[in-house]
C-alpha cells in the first residue's frame, strides 16, 4: 500500500539529491521500509489519541522508517506526534537531518547522534520503538531500552547476529554440548534459532504479547523477521514466560 510513496520518498530525499536514480538494492529496501511503515500505521491505531504519539526509530541508519512514518502515516491522519531518530554514525544523523530539511513535514523529528545503549539518548513511554536491521547487539540493546522506558509497541527486525551477541556464545555452548555438526549452514540455523528464541522469552517475560512474523519475503532480505510486541503486563502470562525463559536457559 505504501511502497510507490515510498519509493517516491526515498528518490527524492536521499537519491535524486545525489543525481542518481533507485537501483535495485533501493527498490528492495523501499520494499522493507513500505511494510515496516504498514506496522507503523497499524501499531498506531492501536494507540491512545488522548496524549501525542511518540515514535522512535533505533540504529536508524539514515532514518528512512522514522521519517517516512512522520511524512505517510502521522502527517495525513492528522496524529498529534513526534518523531526520535537514534543513529551513532555521525555521517548517516547528518544526512538524516538534511532528510528532514527536504521533508518539509508538519510533524517534529529529532535525529539523535547517540549509542542505543545509552540511556539517556531515549525518551520516556514511547508509544512505538521500530528497529528496522539492528545490527548484532543493538537488536538486543533495543529490546533493554524498549523494556525499560515501558515502549508501548515494539517493531523490531533484527539483522546479523555476531559473536558480538551474548546469547550466540551461549547457543554456540550448548551446539558443542548437544553435538551440533560444526557445518556452517546448519551451525548458523542452530545459534540463530537459540537467539531468536531468547529475544522472544525475554520481551514476554517482561509483559510483551510477542508475535513472530515474517515482515517481506526472504528473497528480499534474508533478515526478515519482525518481532511485533505489544505491553499487555498480564501477569499470569509475564509469570509463564518468566519460568520458560528459566527452563530455557538451563538447558
Ligand atoms: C543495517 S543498518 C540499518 C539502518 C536503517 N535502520 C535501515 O534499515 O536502513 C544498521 C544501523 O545501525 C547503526 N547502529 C549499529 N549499532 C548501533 C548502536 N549500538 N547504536 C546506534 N546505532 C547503531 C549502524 O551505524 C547502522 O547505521
Amino acid at each position: 500500500m505504501y511502497l510507490a510513496d515510498v519509493e517516491r520518498w526515498l528518490d527524492l530525499l536521499y537519491i535524486a539529491a545525489d543525481g542518481a536514480g533507485l537501483r535495485n538494492e533501493d527498490r528492495r529496501k523501499a520494499q522493507e521500509v513500505a511494510a515496516m511503515i504498514e506496522e507503523i500505521a497499524r501499531a498506531a491505531t492501536r494507540c491512545s489519541r488522548r496524549s501525542p504519539l511518540v515514535l522512535v526509530d533505533g540504529a536508524a541508519g539514515k532514518s528512512y522508517v522514522g521519517l517516512l512514518a512522520a511524512k505517510l502515516v502521522f502527517e495525513p491522519a492528522g496524529r498529534a506526534a513526534t518523531v526520535i531518530t537514534i543513529e551513532r554514525d555521525p555521517g548517516r544523523v547528518a544526512l538524516s537531518r538534511r532528510a528532514v530539511e527536504r521533508l518539509q513535514t508538519t510533524i517534529p523529528i529529532e535525529c539523535r547522534a547517540a549509542d542505543v545503549t545509552e540511556a539517556t539518548a531515549w525518551p520516556a513511554s514511547p508509544s512505538i520503538v521500530t528497529a528496522l536491521h539492528a545490527c548484532g547487539p543493538a537488536a538486543d540493546a533495543i529490546i533493554e531500552q524498549a523494556i525499560a522506558i515501558r515502549a508501548r509497541e515494539l517493531l523490531l527486525v533484527p539483522c546479523c547476529t555476531s559473536r558480538a551477541v551474548a546469547a550466540a556464545t551461549r547457543a554456540e555452548e550448548r551446539a558443542e554440548r548437544f553435538g551440533i555438526p560444526r557445518h556452517a549452514p546448519v551451525r548458523r540455523r542452530f545459534i540463530q534459532a537459540m537467539v531468536d528464541a531468547e529475544r522472544t522469552w525475554r520481551l514476554e517475560a517482561a509483559g510483551y504479547e510477542t508475535e513472530v512474523v515474517e515482515l517481506v519475503g526472504a528473497t528480499v532480505t534474508p533478515h526478515n523477521l519482525l518481532w511485533r510486541a505489544r505491553l499487555v503486563g498480564e501477569p499470569t502470562r509475564m509469570a509463564a514466560a518468566q519460568q520458560a525463559a528459566e527452563a530455557f536457559s538451563r538447558n
